[in-house]
């Protein structure tokens, strides 16, 4: 009888995942090119390209609740949270459920929900060096990135660079936003930036995140 892997159950090919794994539990980061299904990717892209022509898209701000503000001088994107309302959301919300499991099975995380946006950075948009999470203060616990465009030419900038945890100058990667490339690394330690670029860029960023909820306090949703 063939073993049942306990990281078969993502829809992902269980090779990729103990890849995935590994590079992030050794450096807390790891990029993965042909990771997401293309048609998917050319579906999601659709779907942004149509919220964005029919001005759905809300200008990206920066920290949470009361704090929340617009700061064009340091992220310039437009996003829009996913909802399920297509069944491309459903199909790319049910890859990440998959990947929560894996990695909760794999690293005892407590994973406990996933919420992610699509985000457009129109042309000269950047989103300066980060990090999603601030110890104790967020529950955000992975970060994840997808990449929706067909074609990048390789002078088009808007590359994700990745930075190491314990030095924020030393750059550990630089991510081309390429269709199927997807990106995941530690919300609270690994401090990133998106280049400016030069042309339309569209991805999605998502957030696996841990009950925060104390003392009859519901933690906010974002
Ligand atoms: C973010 C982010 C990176 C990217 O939304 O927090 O860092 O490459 N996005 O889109
Ligand atoms: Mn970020």
């Amino acid at each position: 009888m063939t073993p049942i892997s306990p990281l078969s159950t993502s829809g992902l090919p269980p090779a990729r995942l103990t890849e995935l794994i590994d590079a992030l539990v050794e450096q807390g980061w790891f990029v993965g090119e042909d990771f997401i299904d293309m048609d998917l990717c050319a579906e999601l892209h659709r779907e942004l390209a149509v919220m964005a022509a029919r001005d759905e898209l809300d200008a990206a701000g920066i920290g949470r609740g009361q704090a929340h503000t617009l700061r064009r001088d340091i992220r310039g994107d437009a996003i829009r949270w996913l909802d399920r309302q297509s069944q491309a959301q459903r199909r790319y919300l049910d890859v990440m459920q998959g990947l929560q499991k894996a990695l909760n099975q794999a690293l005892f995380l407590g994973l406990f929900e996933y919420e992610a946006h699509f985000a457009r950075y129109p042309p000269q948009a950047f989103y300066q060096r980060h990090l999603d999470s601030f110890r104790g203060r967020s529950n955000r616990v992975i970060s994840t990135v997808s990449y929706l465009n067909p074609d990048w030419p390789s002078d088009a900038g808007g590359e994700m660079v990745i930075f190491a945890a314990d030095d924020p100058e030393r750059e550990m990667a630089r991510v081309r936003p390429t269709a199927g490339t997807f990106a995941c690394f530690l919300s609270e330690t690994i401090p990133h930036e998106v280049l400016p670029t030069r042309l339309p860029r569209a991805s999605i960023a998502g957030w696996f995140r841990r009950n925060a909820s104390l003392g009859g306090l519901v933690d906010p949703a974002h």
